[in-house]
């Protein structure tokens, strides 16, 4: 098999490739103003709304707010994966991709990530022969029934008690974040006396673990590992690998909320479950999983955060239903999990769950519906107004049309132009193009935005760490940008951009990346960009003088780091 491709040649071939001629022979393009349009090839429109920038090498639509680089546009609509992707860039450039040595001895060296692997690896190896010695492990599977296969399976191990167990390099067990680092004190154990779940990536190699506590009084109950440069949460799966290794014909894949209900839906003979670590799934978790099968099956739990959980992985989903795509969505009881569902009631009678769990569109309805009164002329506007946002993000007409003729049905009455309109779909002009975003400028957009124009901007600034502290939305994003340029300084747009994929905050950069700020010329940027910085500071500096006199004023005292920031605050004012 075939090793990772280097970052820098995908960075290269990043600013070679000019993502207008990817997509134009593809989606054909018209110029107007700087931007190229056309009708977006991921949601049904009559008018464009799906912009291609020059400049800054990506798309967006404003319609679906769909967005990526080259890379992605080809993995969303050619559906290649992500090697795939970049070996066809390549290929047009007429260039090769180099992979750097594969997982065979002895050359593997070269790639910088591999001795992180191999350290995971031999972690990974340790516990599991842990788990062969420890009772209470064992015990502890066995309460819960687990059987020692399905325990091989995944990789199950057990991390035993003390502060010192893992031997091996210590800076790469921290930088892996298997040894936890305390300003001047020696490194530590991460996990101790908790059960060891292993989270590969796609290949099979170990990049983290979630850890369980076997001592019910023990906090908190799942610990998992810290991102890394092995390992980020947004991207990852657990329990992918394991289902592609174990099943060749996957017709439906359940996604659920927890390691164990993936063990144990594996333990009663449902093999296709995968769950996401502790964290919303976000649509490009849900666009691999759909690349591996086209019917997807949501398992929440009977409670509160379930429901919540649904409609979240709801919203991500929609504009990933093309052609053939499925989304179901089911709730347990009260109270049971998939874990316990199926311990008690069995893999047939969980199946028979899946096989009457609600369409995406009755889930759509039941959970509008509970917001709105249908039965008056308000609450009937009201729906429809609720419905645009959803509704212009499906992409595929068969699906928006079996919706429409839910809405006639539901509210006993022909869909007419009015209700089009306010569903968004009869659009008043026909000129392109008719979606402009809102721009609605603050310092923090606006810092990002100038910042992914020109990167260099960051250079004559500080880390402004400080500002974590403040409560400015957005700013931690901003500060992670900076620190980024920092690190490399020399980054291209492009290539910033692409250091976000997968990250949370993706979407949310591309649409600040679109925004048009009222730039005059080239040398206005360092004075935008500087004064951006100088109010962010004074909106930080009014926090924290708001919060000392809070304090002052409660009758507590000061710190003594807090009176040097004190006087510093209320003498330094800008
Ligand atoms: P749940 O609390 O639903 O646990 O957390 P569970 O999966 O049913 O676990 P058991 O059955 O009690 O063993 C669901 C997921 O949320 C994350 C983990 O990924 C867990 O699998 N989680 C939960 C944490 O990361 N930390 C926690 O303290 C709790
Ligand atoms: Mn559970």
């Amino acid at each position: 098999m075939s090793g990772r491709i280097p970052r820098s040649f995908i960075d290269d071939l990043l600013n070679r490739v000019d993502i207008v001629e990817v997509i134009d022979s593809r989606v054909p393009l018209k110029k107007k103003g700087r931007e190229y349009w056309a009708c977006c090839p991921f949601h049904g429109e009559k008018t464009p709304s799906f912009s291609v920038s020059p400049g800054k090498q990506f798309y967006h639509c404003f319609g679906c707010q769909k967005s990526g680089n080259a890379v992605g546009f080809l993995m969303d609509y050619d559906h290649m994966e992500f090697v795939e992707a970049i070996e066809s860039l390549a290929s047009s450039l007429g260039i090769e991709v180099p992979h750097e040595a594969g997982s065979g001895p002895p050359r593997q060296a070269k790639d910088t990530l591999e001795p992180m692997f191999q350290v995971l690896e031999k972690c990974s190896s340790y516990y599991q022969q842990q788990l062969k010695s420890s009772q209470a492990a064992i015990e502890y599977l066995k309460n819960r029934g687990i059987s020692g296969q399905t325990a091989k399976t995944f990789g199950i191990g057990y991390a035993p008690e003390g502060w010192n167990n893992l031997e091996g390099d210590k800076k790469l067990l921290v930088d892996t974040g298997m040894l936890i680092l305390k300003d001047h004190g020696k490194p530590y154990d991460r996990f101790r006396h908790r059960l060891m779940f292993p989270i590969c990536d796609r290949r099979g190699r170990t990049i983290a673990f979630g850890g369980r506590v076997i001592n019910p009084e023990d906090n908190p109950k799942y610990l998992n590992s810290p991102e890394s440069a092995l390992f980020h949460k947004g991207n990852e799966i657990y329990g992918l690998y394991e289902m592609k290794t174990a099943v060749t014909n996957i017709d439906r894949i359940y996604i659920t909320e927890g390691y164990m209900d993936v063990v144990a839906l594996a333990e009663h003979g449902v093999q296709t479950a995968v769950a996401t670590l502790g964290t919303a799934i976000n649509n490009r978790q849900i666009e691999s999983l759909f690349r591996v099968c086209k019917t997807l099956v949501f398992c929440f739990d009977g409670d509160a955060a379930g429901k919540k959980a649904a409609w979240r992985s709801l919203e991500e989903c929609l504009a990933s239903l093309k052609e053939g795509r499925l989304a179901r969505f089911l709730f347990l009881p009260e109270g049971q999990d998939p874990d316990s569902y199926i311990g008690e009631f069995g893999q047939a009678a969980f199946e028979q769950q899946a096989e009457q769990a609600s369409t995406l569109t009755q889930y759509l309805f039941q959970h509008l519906l509970s917001e709105c009164n249908i039965k008056t002329l308000e609450g009937r506007a009201q729906f429809l107004d609720r419905l645009r946002p959803y509704f212009g993000q499906i992409p595929l007409q068969s699906l928006k049309d079996q919706i429409l003729a839910e809405v006639e049905q539901r509210l006993g009455q022909k869909i007419d132009g009015r209700m089009l309109r306010l569903l968004g779909e009869d659009k008043p002009s026909r000129s392109a193009p008719t979606r402009m975003p809102e721009q609605h400028w603050t310092p923090t957009r606006l810092a990002i935005n100038l910042l992914l124009k020109k990167p260099a901007l960051a250079n004559a600034t500080g880390t402004h760490h400080e500002l974590a502290d403040s409560d400015i939305p957005g700013v931690d994003l901003l500060l992670k940008i900076l620190d980024r340029i920092h690190d490399e300084p020399e980054i291209s747009t492009q290539n910033l951009l692409d250091r976000f994929r997968g990250d949370e905050h993706e979407p949310h950069l591309y649409k600040l990346a679109m925004m048009e700020p009222p730039i005059e010329d080239d040398d206005s940027l360092e004075r935008m960009f500087s004064d951006c910085l100088q109010r962010l500071q004074k909106q930080y500096i009014d926090h924290r003088q708001k919060q000392l006199i809070t304090k002052l004023q409660s009758g507590e005292a000061l710190s003594e780091a807090e009176k040097l920031e004190h006087k510093k605050l209320f003498t330094n004012q800008p």
